[in-house]
Protein backbone atom coordinates (compact mmCIF):
# COMPACT_ATOMS: atom_id res chain seq x y z
CA UNK A 1 0.00 0.00 0.00
CA UNK A 2 1.56 3.58 -1.04
CA UNK A 3 1.15 6.53 1.59
CA UNK A 4 3.08 4.93 4.39
CA UNK A 5 4.85 5.76 7.13
CA UNK A 6 7.75 4.70 5.17
CA UNK A 7 7.14 7.80 2.26
CA UNK A 8 7.52 9.84 5.65
CA UNK A 9 11.15 11.28 5.46
CA UNK A 10 13.38 13.63 6.89
CA UNK A 11 14.05 16.03 4.51
CA UNK A 12 17.55 17.52 4.56
CA UNK A 13 16.97 21.53 3.94
CA UNK A 14 19.68 23.99 2.46
CA UNK A 15 21.76 25.53 4.90
CA UNK A 16 23.82 28.65 4.31
CA UNK A 17 25.86 30.02 6.83
CA UNK A 18 27.98 32.57 7.93
CA UNK A 19 29.04 33.98 11.41
CA UNK A 20 26.04 35.81 11.77
CA UNK A 21 23.99 33.48 11.56
CA UNK A 22 22.36 30.52 9.00
CA UNK A 23 19.56 30.79 6.73
CA UNK A 24 17.65 28.10 5.08
CA UNK A 25 15.77 28.13 2.20
CA UNK A 26 12.74 25.68 1.03
CA UNK A 27 11.54 25.48 -2.48
CA UNK A 28 8.34 23.68 -3.60
CA UNK A 29 8.73 21.27 -6.49
CA UNK A 30 12.82 21.58 -5.81
CA UNK A 31 13.46 20.43 -1.49
CA UNK A 32 9.79 19.10 -1.80
CA UNK A 33 7.63 17.23 -3.96
CA UNK A 34 4.48 19.10 -3.72
CA UNK A 35 4.11 23.05 -4.78
CA UNK A 36 3.75 24.76 -1.71
CA UNK A 37 0.53 27.08 -1.25
CA UNK A 38 0.54 27.75 2.28
CA UNK A 39 2.26 27.94 5.51
CA UNK A 40 1.65 28.26 9.10
CA UNK A 41 3.47 27.76 12.41
CA UNK A 42 2.07 26.94 15.74
CA UNK A 43 3.82 28.36 18.85
CA UNK A 44 2.99 29.09 22.24
CA UNK A 45 2.26 25.90 23.05
CA UNK A 46 1.76 25.19 26.53
CA UNK A 47 3.34 22.53 28.40
CA UNK A 48 2.47 19.57 28.47
CA UNK A 49 -0.49 20.45 25.32
CA UNK A 50 -0.48 17.66 21.76
CA UNK A 51 -1.66 19.34 18.21
CA UNK A 52 -3.01 17.23 15.12
CA UNK A 53 -4.76 14.54 15.97
CA UNK A 54 -6.28 14.28 12.22
CA UNK A 55 -5.05 12.82 9.09
CA UNK A 56 -5.19 14.69 5.61
CA UNK A 57 -7.17 13.16 2.64
CA UNK A 58 -5.40 14.91 0.12
CA UNK A 59 -2.66 17.34 1.83
CA UNK A 60 1.13 16.73 1.83
CA UNK A 61 2.91 18.49 4.16
CA UNK A 62 6.71 19.53 5.57
CA UNK A 63 6.88 20.08 9.60
CA UNK A 64 9.90 21.82 10.83
CA UNK A 65 10.86 22.68 14.21
CA UNK A 66 11.47 26.25 13.11
CA UNK A 67 12.75 26.81 16.86
CA UNK A 68 12.97 24.64 19.88
CA UNK A 69 11.77 20.52 19.54
CA UNK A 70 8.79 18.33 19.06
CA UNK A 71 7.68 14.95 18.41
CA UNK A 72 5.20 13.84 15.71
CA UNK A 73 3.38 10.91 16.03
CA UNK A 74 3.03 8.93 12.43
CA UNK A 75 0.26 6.19 11.85
CA UNK A 76 -0.40 5.02 8.37
CA UNK A 77 -3.54 2.55 10.01
CA UNK A 78 -1.23 -0.22 10.31
CA UNK A 79 2.11 1.03 11.31
CA UNK A 80 3.27 3.73 13.56
CA UNK A 81 6.70 5.74 14.50
CA UNK A 82 7.76 9.07 16.36
CA UNK A 83 9.67 11.36 15.01
CA UNK A 84 11.55 14.14 17.25
CA UNK A 85 12.73 17.36 14.84
CA UNK A 86 14.73 19.36 17.09
CA UNK A 87 16.54 21.12 14.23
CA UNK A 88 15.31 23.76 11.80
CA UNK A 89 17.24 22.96 8.52
CA UNK A 90 15.54 19.66 8.40
CA UNK A 91 11.53 18.61 7.35
CA UNK A 92 9.13 15.90 8.53
CA UNK A 93 7.74 15.13 4.88
CA UNK A 94 4.12 13.60 5.70
CA UNK A 95 2.47 12.46 2.95
CA UNK A 96 -1.51 12.31 2.52
CA UNK A 97 -4.00 9.94 4.72
CA UNK A 98 -1.44 9.37 7.48
CA UNK A 99 -2.63 10.30 11.01
CA UNK A 100 -0.22 12.57 13.26
CA UNK A 101 -0.15 13.95 16.46
CA UNK A 102 2.39 16.56 17.70
CA UNK A 103 3.84 16.10 21.24
CA UNK A 104 6.37 17.16 23.55
CA UNK A 105 6.36 20.75 22.87
CA UNK A 106 9.62 22.46 24.42
CA UNK A 107 9.43 25.94 25.68
CA UNK A 108 9.41 28.49 22.99
CA UNK A 109 8.96 26.01 20.45
CA UNK A 110 7.67 26.93 16.70
CA UNK A 111 6.50 23.97 14.89
CA UNK A 112 6.14 25.68 10.64
CA UNK A 113 4.24 23.54 8.15
CA UNK A 114 4.55 24.19 4.76
CA UNK A 115 1.07 22.77 3.09
CA UNK A 116 0.72 21.75 -0.85
CA UNK A 117 -3.48 23.46 -0.36
CA UNK A 118 -5.19 25.87 1.12
CA UNK A 119 -7.09 24.98 4.25
CA UNK A 120 -10.28 23.02 3.60
CA UNK A 121 -12.01 21.56 6.57
CA UNK A 122 -13.52 18.62 4.50
CA UNK A 123 -9.57 17.42 3.51
CA UNK A 124 -9.39 16.19 7.16
CA UNK A 125 -10.68 13.27 8.97
CA UNK A 126 -10.67 14.15 12.66
CA UNK A 127 -11.73 10.78 14.00
CA UNK A 128 -9.42 7.76 14.39
CA UNK A 129 -11.77 5.26 13.86
CA UNK A 130 -13.01 7.07 10.38
CA UNK A 131 -9.43 7.47 9.67
CA UNK A 132 -9.21 3.39 9.74
CA UNK A 133 -12.13 3.19 7.86
CA UNK A 134 -10.40 5.81 5.11
CA UNK A 135 -7.26 3.70 4.82
CA UNK A 136 -9.05 0.52 4.10
CA UNK A 137 -10.73 1.93 0.93
CA UNK A 138 -7.47 3.74 0.48
CA UNK A 139 -6.14 0.69 0.19
CA UNK A 140 -8.39 -0.66 -2.50
CA UNK A 141 -7.92 2.18 -4.24
CA UNK A 142 -4.06 2.67 -4.38
CA UNK A 143 -3.09 -0.99 -4.71
P1 LIG B 1 -5.87 22.32 13.20
O1 LIG B 1 -5.27 22.02 11.89
O2 LIG B 1 -6.94 21.41 13.71
O3 LIG B 1 -4.74 22.44 14.32
P2 LIG B 1 -3.68 21.40 14.91
O4 LIG B 1 -3.64 20.21 14.04
O5 LIG B 1 -2.43 22.16 14.88
O6 LIG B 1 -4.04 21.08 16.29
O7 LIG B 1 -6.40 23.81 13.18
C1 LIG B 1 -6.81 24.47 14.35
C2 LIG B 1 -7.84 25.52 13.95
O8 LIG B 1 -7.26 26.49 13.09
C3 LIG B 1 -9.03 24.94 13.23
O9 LIG B 1 -10.20 25.55 13.76
C4 LIG B 1 -8.86 25.35 11.81
C5 LIG B 1 -7.98 26.58 11.88
N1 LIG B 1 -7.06 26.66 10.74
C6 LIG B 1 -7.30 27.56 9.72
O10 LIG B 1 -8.31 28.30 9.73
N2 LIG B 1 -6.42 27.62 8.67
C7 LIG B 1 -5.32 26.82 8.61
O11 LIG B 1 -4.53 26.91 7.63
C8 LIG B 1 -5.08 25.88 9.67
C9 LIG B 1 -3.88 24.98 9.65
C10 LIG B 1 -5.97 25.85 10.71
Amino acid sequence: MKNSIYECIIVPLTKIHNRAGNITVVEGNISLPFKIRRLYYLYDIPAGMDRGGHAHKKLYQLIVAASGAFEVLLDDGKNKKVVRLNRPDYGLLVVPGIWREIFEFSSGAVCLVLASQKYKESDYIRNYQEFIRFRRNFGKIHS
